[in-house]
């Protein structure tokens, strides 16, 4: 099939960067095309590009060979490219189905709302999606969202659907259903961009892979042309992949106990449903298990975000259940995409400001009411250094930031208190593979000072790989402990879906 989409030598600048300096390729007709490159290398730019949101300083688009110019999204739609956004665009008390025809130009005033229900019926038939037309937004999960901005996009003919990490928010039974609906939309010839960090899914998905490095589109590479190995050696190029170490030795020194814990949801139903933990000094204890099972609460009501309604949260002997104490002792980490609000980065101040948020009161970065300005900036570039993360000119605001550097400056505070417990919540989600060795790396090394971590996580070969032991969560309760030496996959598996009990702590 012939290139429907070419881009050709793109550059996109922003006052003191350049997001874009040299960006060419190209889309056929029924193909998923790849986006990959490390965190701030440009990705998401070029996709704003492509959908109008951004006018490039330099550089040619052209569909069907014919040049374009957009100078909106609406411009994009109507050459029929449209974009799942990483940030649903959702009115949440609205139904799924009131959502589709809000996104819809020419529903005529008085519009049969019939014959759009049954279009847009067909689709979520035709595709096996489970979505109920009626049910308002807000009660949707994150995955069933994600099908709501996908049917806009078909109900408005696009032929080429831009995805920009639909993955990192979904669990893998989900990501598994997205592709197999994106095999199907590929078949009826449409055009997939898709974008992720995750290696295993790059290979079961793309016919074609191009790798933006800094800017630069470096090559694009043809399915059987390339195993993960070489898209990784291209990608990272010269920089260098952090080698850390575990120490296995932890002590029996119980840092932190859970007791019985219980915490409710919005809709009156148990997330934690006296729920038990035990976390050791200088342990990584991963929590394994199905997303949605009670992690996330877990996560908020150790860091203080939910408060629980039964049970006991104990530092050593003392009850920090409900005292102000919890926030010295425990600090938490989470990955942005699922609600960037709760995750306490300022994004209208500076990468500086944001990296001293926990620390202003203590005493190394002010004098009086002053600011250490030199401390700030010293601090800083000391963390911008260790995390490898890419900053705009200095002070510019945090929001300019790419997705993963985002994560970064939130992970690199965290850690700046030296926290006696960190909890992190998808840690490395969203991180580029060099980014997400070094989150690792840090965790590990924590735990040589005697940091202890409750690591939650998705992938089983990053629990297995930093965890002490693992905890196995199903349906807000502990099924039981596991000793990552001496497992299976399988058996993880089987008591995440609660068909088998572990040992007790
Ligand atoms: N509106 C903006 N203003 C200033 N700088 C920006 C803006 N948008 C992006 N940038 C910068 O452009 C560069 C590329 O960012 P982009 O978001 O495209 O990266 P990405 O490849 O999507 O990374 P990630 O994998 O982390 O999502 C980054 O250095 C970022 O800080
Ligand atoms: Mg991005």
């Amino acid at each position: 099939m012939p290139d429907f989409l070419q881009i050709e030598h793109i550059r996109k600048t922003f006052p003191g960067v350049i997001a874009l300096d040299d960006v060419s390729f190209s889309v056929t007709g029924g193909e998923i095309h790849t986006l990959l490159g490390e965190n701030g290398a440009g990705k998401s730019t070029l996709m704003n590009v492509l959908t109008g949101l951004y006018h490039p300083d330099r550089g040619e688009i052209r569909i069907d060979g014919q040049k374009v110019g957009f100078t909106s999204p609406r411009d994009s739609l109507s050459c029929g490219i449209g974009m799942v956004h990483q940030h649903f665009m959702l009115v949440p008390a609205h139904s799924v189905f009131e959502n589709i025809l809000l996104a819809l130009d020419n529903v005529p005033n008085l519009f049969n709302r019939k014959e759009y229900r049954a279009r847009i019926k067909q689709l979520i038939d035709q595709f096996g999606l489970d979505l109920d037309l009626d049910s308002p937004v807000w009660k949707l999960s994150i995955g069933a969202q994600q099908w709501i901005e996908l049917i806009k996009l078909l109900m408005r003919d696009c032929r080429l659907l831009i995805l920009d990490e639909p993955t990192a928010v979904l669990t893998p039974q989900e990501a598994d259903r997205l592709f197999s609906v994106l095999q199907q939309l590929k078949q009826q010839g449409k055009s997939i961009i898709f974008i992720s960090h995750k290696m295993r899914e790059v290979m079961q998905i793309s016919d074609r892979v191009t790798i933006l490095k800094k800017g630069h589109s470096i090559a694009t590479l043809e399915r059987g042309s390339f195993d993960e190995n070489r898209l990784a050696s291209l990608m990272i190029g010269t920089d260098q992949i952090p080698e850390w170490q575990k120490n296995l030795q932890m002590s029996e020194e119980i840092v932190l106990e859970i007791q019985g814990l219980s915490v409710r949801n919005d809709r009156g139903l148990s997330d934690l449903d006296s729920f038990d933990l035990k976390l050791k000094k200088g342990e990584i204890l991963g929590i394994a298990g199905v997303a949605g099972n009670g992690q996330k609460a877990l996560a908020e009501v150790l860091t203080g975000l939910k408060s629980a309604s039964q049970g006991r949260i104990m530092a050593k002997d003392k009850d920090i259940t409900h005292s102000d104490a919890k926030k010295a002792y425990i600090a938490g980490i989470a990955h942005i995409p699922e609600d960037r609000k709760s995750i306490g980065i300022a994004p209208d101040m500076s990468v500086d400001e944001n990296l001293i948020m926990k620390s202003f009161r203590n005493g190394a970065f002010s004098h009086w009411i002053f600011q250490d300005k030199k401390a700030i900036r010293r601090n800083a570039a000391e963390k911008i250094d260790q995390f490898a993360i890419k900053t705009g000119p200095d002070g510019s605001p945090v929001r300019y930031l790419s997705g993963g550097n985002i994560q970064k400056v939130i992970i690199a505070r965290e850690l700046s208190e030296k926290p006696a417990v960190l909890v992190a919540l998808y840690p490395t989600r969203g991180l580029d593979i060099g980014s997400a060795e070094y989150v690792h790396k840090v965790i590990a090394d924590g735990a040589d000072r005697g940091m202890s971590t409750i690591l939650i996580a998705e992938d089983l070969d990053e629990l297995l790989k930093l965890s002490d032991r693992i905890a196995v969560m199903f349906r807000g309760q502990l099924v039981g402990y596991v000793d990552p030496r001496n497992t299976t996959r399988e058996e993880i598996g089987l008591m995440m879906s609660g068909e088998k009990q572990g040992v007790a702590g």
